[in-house]
């Protein structure tokens, strides 16, 4: 293994917008230049997903929080630690998007995630709505936040969502998943994650 620091990349976009199929693509690409990888996702395999369609609004929320408490103490944190790159679908800016679209508060949630770690890259996906609607009318069981009438607010919260963080200084990178390729895509952020890791090796040495 090459000697290599922790870095931290989520992946975010509207559901369908090929997240997925980006995350398993990135990482085995870093997984070939000899990088130790946790590719996950949110919510995990402990999300009670019949939550999505029986309850909402502070409940909703909540089951996220707490979910994302135990991804981070037992996932995040631990491969963080240990020097991975953490490559994870869904974060942070979801809860922002699809809470705040259901009347959560943006600065109540975001001081409220202040707590886990910040990325240190944003990837967002851009799609257009058409897109998004043709991949997911494909798929046989849709949640309320899958719901056609749904995916416009959804694009556009997205949208607002990616402006304030940026403004927070997070560092956000949107890439055309609808003209670009796979393959082009994944050169990109893997080049763009090598220079970050660079930037925090010559920072810290
Ligand atoms: P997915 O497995 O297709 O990505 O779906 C996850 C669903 O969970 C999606 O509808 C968005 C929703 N979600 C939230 O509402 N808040 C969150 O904090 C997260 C992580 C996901």
């Amino acid at each position: 293994m090459k000697s290599y620091h922790s870095l931290f990349v989520v992946i975010e976009g509207p559901s369908g917008s090929g997240k997925s199929t980006l995350n398993s693509a990135v990482s085995q690409a870093l997984e070939k230049s000899n990088l130790n990888i946790l590719s996950t996702r949110e919510p995990t395999d402990n999300f009670n997903r019949n939550l999505e369609n029986t309850s909402s609004g502070e409940m909703l929320y909540a089951a996220f929080i707490r979910d994302r408490m135990w991804h981070v103490i037992n996932e995040i944190k631990p491969a963080l630690v240990q020097g991975s790159i953490v490559v994870c679908d869904r974060y942070i800016p979801s809860t922002l998007t699809y809470q705040c679209l259901e009347g959560m508060d943006f600065d109540k949630v975001y001081s409220e995630n202040e707590k886990f770690p910040k990325p240190d890259l944003v990837i967002y996906l851009d799609v257009n709505e058409s897109v998004l609607s043709r991949r997911l009318d494909e798929r046989s069981e849709l949640t309320r936040f899958e719901n056609r009438d749904f995916r416009n607010k959804e694009i556009n919260q997205y949208k607002i969502v990616m402006e304030k963080l940026s403004q927070k200084g997070w560092a956000i990178l949107t890439i055309d998943n609808d003209n670009v390729s796979l393959k082009d895509n994944v050169q990109t952020i893997v080049s763009i994650i090598e220079d970050i890791q660079h930037q925090k090796i010559v920072l810290r040495s």
